[in-house]
């Protein structure tokens, strides 16, 4: 499959077969993620890979913390407090087609919440994927992440995987620390999910359009 194949067939999928997928093939894609780019080649990923029990009481644990109304407390602020417009209707956008995909209605907040707490199950994926900062580095860095994790998900890909890349899964990042072992000088970003997804539920049968290039493109000669 060419790049360009790859990027097109990228989509945050929710819905993923119960097949486990071999380490190898994760050892690879990380491999293949980490000829990202970043700043003087400083290559500020670090990456949690969660299978198993160990999966499993993050689950647990996530799912504990919002059942009992923890306050959540991210290391960043992935979203704005508050929304406008173009990013706004895109947001309601996206909310509309997921719970349209999974024939849930509007007034049926049991079933968004449940839809939502899908999310700390990694959506039935058996691996998730946890990237981590150095807390000393600065914004740069930041993009070099986000170039390392497109890459892990077009990397997936090549592999015939499957992702959700998820901020739900770093709204307790304290909590992921403590199970991982990992120091409080990483910050967590965000979580993934990943496996081979399952094509039959609806979910992973709608795709969200992009505007085009003319919309946010100037051209200057
Ligand atoms: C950093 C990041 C965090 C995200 N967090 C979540 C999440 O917690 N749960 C979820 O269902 N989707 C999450 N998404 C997926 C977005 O909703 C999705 O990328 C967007 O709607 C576009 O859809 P597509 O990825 O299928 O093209 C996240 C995406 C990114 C890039």
């Amino acid at each position: 499959m060419d790049v360009l194949e790859a990027m097109e067939a990228r989509q945050s999928t929710r819905a993923f077969k119960p097949r486990n997928v071999e380490q190898t093939d994760i050892e690879q894609l990380l491999n293949s993620a980490a000829r990202a780019p970043s700043g003087v080649n400083s290559q500020p990923w670090r990456v949690a890979v969660t299978r198993g029990q160990t999966k499993q009481r993050i689950s647990d644990a996530l799912l504990s913390a919002r059942k009992e109304g923890a306050e959540s407390n991210p290391d960043y602020s992935y979203y704005p407090t508050v929304w406008k417009d173009p990013y706004k209707q895109r947001r309601v956008a996206c909310g509309k087609a997921l719970y349209s995909a999974l024939g849930i209605s509007k007034e049926d907040k049991t079933r968004q919440l449940q839809a939502w707490e899908n999310n700390y199950q990694f959506f039935g994926a058996p691996v998730g994927l946890f990237f981590f900062i150095d807390r000393d580095l600065n914004k740069g860095s930041w993009l070099d992440m986000g170039m390392f994790i497109q890459n892990v998900m077009l990397a997936a890909i090549g592999h015939g995987l499957a992702t959700c890349p998820q901020a739900s899964l770093a709204e307790y990042p304290q909590i992921v620390r403590d199970i991982l072992g990992m120091d409080e000088q990483y910050l967590l970003i965000c979580g993934m999910a990943l496996g081979y997804a399952d094509p039959s539920q609806p979910v992973n049968q709608y795709r969200l359009d992009r505007a085009p290039q003319e919309n946010f493109t100037h051209w200057f000669e």
